[in-house]
């Protein structure tokens, strides 16, 4: 699939995708969105691909947030409808069964601090700044940042960053448990393609269990998360690759997963 606003680059089971607004500091406007969308969702059927990588055109942005532009034409019910479909969207890569690393290689404010939070991991630049800056603009987060940022550093940092508006810088996010780690610029997308690396070692479908019994388990109580985990890991022994992963062990030597 051609597209206009982004770029999607494949190699080695990685694809990179890329938002390409540098003009605009990668702002999401809505065709921006649907084309992440798309991307995602092609990506997802790609057996040939097992981990992606997003981040942003040029040395300053990661993506500075919605499209200003079209927020400022929004009527209550665009508004609700364009909050519903960035959520659907920003839930389908939380929920692409692969890991997604966020290489957050500058700003990330509004809508792009929330792409960072539905993806599986952030690694940021030390350039990086992240922020919910919708109250400066008399709005509020739409595309589920009010929840995954709470969920991911505690509610007191969380209304801290979406109250005053207020950027962390790197080093604040790692403390605050924001993102993985930082790295200077230069070294952001080696540092992301080795964690992708190490993943891309491991059984594929085991990945896909693990994704899959965090991001549903956490949104139950311990015992039906725990329950959840039962099941995926008893599913996992019908696995081809489960046999090879502990017989390689076994007779000392690397596994060959299939994704079978
Ligand atoms: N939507 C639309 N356009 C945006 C944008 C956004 N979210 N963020 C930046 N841009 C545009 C600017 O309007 C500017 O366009 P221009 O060259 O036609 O004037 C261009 O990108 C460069 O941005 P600029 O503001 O000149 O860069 P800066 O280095 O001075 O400031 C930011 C960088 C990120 C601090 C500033 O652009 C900003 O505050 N952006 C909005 C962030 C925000 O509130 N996001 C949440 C939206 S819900």
């Amino acid at each position: 699939m051609s597209y206009q606003n982004i770029l999607v680059e494949k190699r080695d089971r990685i694809a990179v995708l890329t938002v390409n607004r540098p003009q605009v500091l990668n702002a999401l406007n809505a065709a921006t969105l649907e084309e992440i969308g798309a991307a995602i969702r092609e990506l997802g059927e790609d057996d040939g691909v097992g981990v992606v990588i997003v981040t942003g055109a040029g040395e300053k942005a990661f993506v500075a947030g919605a499209d200003i532009a079209e927020l400022a034409a929004m009527t209550a019910i665009s508004a609700r409808r364009t909050s519903l479909r960035g959520q659907e969207i920003f839930a389908s890569i939380e929920n692409l069964g692969k890991p997604v690393i966020a290489a957050v290689n500058g700003y990330a404010l509004g809508g792009g601090c929330e792409l960072a939070l539905a993806c599986t991991m952030r690694v940021a630049s030390e350039k990086a700044k992240i922020g919910l800056p919708e109250v400066t603009l008399g709005i509020i987060p739409g595309y589920a940042g009010t929840q995954r940022l709470a969920r991911l550093v505690g509610k007191g940092r969380a209304f801290e960053i979406m109250l005053t508006g207020k950027p962390v810088d790197a080093a604040e996010a790692h403390r605050i448990g924001l993102v993985n780690r930082v790295v200077p610029a230069e070294e952001l997308m080696s540092a992301c393609t080795a964690i992708a690396n190490l993943i891309l070692a491991n059984g594929p479908i085991a990945v896909r269990f693990a994704l899959d019994s965090v991001n549903h388990g956490l949104e139950t109580t311990l015992e039906e998360g725990s329950r959840l985990e039962a099941t995926f890991f008893g599913l996992i022994s019908a696995t081809e690759d489960m046999h090879e992963g502990l017989n390689a062990f076994l007779e000392k030597r690397k596994p060959v997963f299939k994704n079978r």
